[in-house]
Formats: C-alpha cells, structure tokens, sequence
C-alpha cells in the first residue's frame, strides 16, 4: 500500500494490529540498517526521534547485536530547556537507550537547545555539516500532523539544515529542528505512529493534505508503522 506524496517520494504504510508487532518491526528494520551501515561504510548515523512513542523501541534496542561503537546518534529536535531537564528528548533517549550502550559519548550529539534556539540552531548546523546522508532517521507524528518541531504553518527558511522554533503549540514554545530538507537526507526515514489522537493527522496525511510530517520526502521513500486501528 503506498501513496506518492511527490515524485520522488513514496510513502509506505505498515499497519500493525499491536503495539508489540509495530515495535518489532521498528526494531528489526533499525537493526538492519545498522548492520549494512557499518558493513558499507563502518558507521551508522540515526537520528532519534522525540517524544513518547519510541521510548518502547528505545528500550527494545538495547540488546541488540550491533557493533555500538559505530553508532553516531543525532536528534530530529529538541526541547529550549535544561539540558537535564526531565521534558528533553536527549534526556528520554539517554534514560531509555543511550545511558545503556557503548556508543562513545563524542557520537552523543545532543542539540545544545539549553543555549536558546537561535544559538543552537546555529551550532547544530554546524555540527551536521559534514554529516551527508543520514541512514536512518525515526519521527513521531503530531495530532497537528507535526513531525520533529515543524508544525503547521510555520514556514522554516529553504536553505536552513536546522531552524528556530519560538511559537511552537507543543509546549515548550521554544524548541530547535532539523528542517524538512534536512530530514529527507536520509537513506531510510520510518515514523512510528500509536493512539486515537493521531486519527485525524493520519487521515489528513493519507487523502493528500500537505502537512508538516509530509513535506519529508526522502528519496527512498517514507515507511510509517502504524496502529492498524488508525486505518478503519
Ligand atoms: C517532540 C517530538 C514530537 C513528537 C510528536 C509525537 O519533541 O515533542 O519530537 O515531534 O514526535 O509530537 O509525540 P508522541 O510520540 O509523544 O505522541
């Protein structure tokens, strides 16, 4: 089943009848990228998404066989509060993977967004600048139809690999995120999609609408493993 969101992009949609199969699918095709990165070109570049939905998948890939040493984990977007604060993605991702493998700390990129959004969208350009293609990049999808901290009717500027947030309806206000460009440098992008609210953004996204979580086109296409209930 798959809907060409553009020319160059397709999105493929992956019902899953439990939360279980959704997670192990995710895992598995996580794992797997992983393994053809660091046999390719011995390193695998993820970046982690936000919120609550993949803090199961998070905690799943713990014990996977993989060589963590060539992990380089990088953020879709981050939260403008301390860097120890409870609502950073970088503290959940810690808390639920990164605090329990051997991914060296110097291939930890957090976005600095303790600094303000302007000051760490500026850094973290500059952090992804010699980056390329990413190999897998992990999102969430908004009730809004968000995705990372773009959100509707927010224009980012075009040329921008990362952008300022500062009226973000999703508290905080105050919030730094890849662009959608940046985004869909990706040899594989997969949102993992759970829970009623979600209907409508789903919906929306599959009669055409253009929402934030669809103007992420990757060449390979997008893979979105979600809650087969959202389909009926
Ligand atoms: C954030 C996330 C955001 C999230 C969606 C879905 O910082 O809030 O990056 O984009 O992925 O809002 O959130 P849930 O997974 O909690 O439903």
């Amino acid at each position: 089943m798959s809907t060409n969101v553009a020319a160059a992009s397709e999105v493929r949609w992956h019902p899953f009848a439990d939360g279980g199969a959704l997670r192990a699918d995710a895992r598995r095709r996580v794992i797997d990228s992983a393994a053809r990165a660091i046999d390719e070109r011995r390193r695998f570049v993820i970046v982690l998404a936000g919120g609550s939905t993949p803090r199961a998948l998070y905690r799943s890939l713990r014990d996977a066989d993989t060589d963590w040493t060539r992990w380089h984990v990088y953020f879709g977007d981050e939260r403008c509060v301390a860097a120890d604060d409870a609502e950073r993605n970088s503290v959940m991702a810690a808390e639920t993977l990164l605090d329990h493998v051997p991914i060296p700390p110097a291939q930890r990129h957090a976005i600095p967004a303790e600094l303000g959004a302007d000051a760490a969208a500026r850094r973290y350009s500059d952090a992804l600048r010699d980056v390329g293609e990413f190999d897998v990049v992990l999102l969430g999808l908004g009730e809004d139809g968000h995705a990372a901290s773009l959100f509707p009717g927010q224009v980012a500027p075009a040329e921008s690999d990362v952008v300022a947030v500062f009226d973000a309806p999703k508290p905080p206000p105050e919030r730094v995120s890849l662009s959608a460009a940046r985004l869909s440098r990706t040899r594989a992008a997969l949102f993992l999609i759970e829970g009623e609210s979600k209907r409508d953004a789903v919906r929306r996204w599959r009669a055409g609408v253009d929402i934030p979580a669809s103007t992420i086109r990757p060449r390979s296409g997008v893979d979105v493993l979600l809650d087969a209930s959202l389909l009926e």
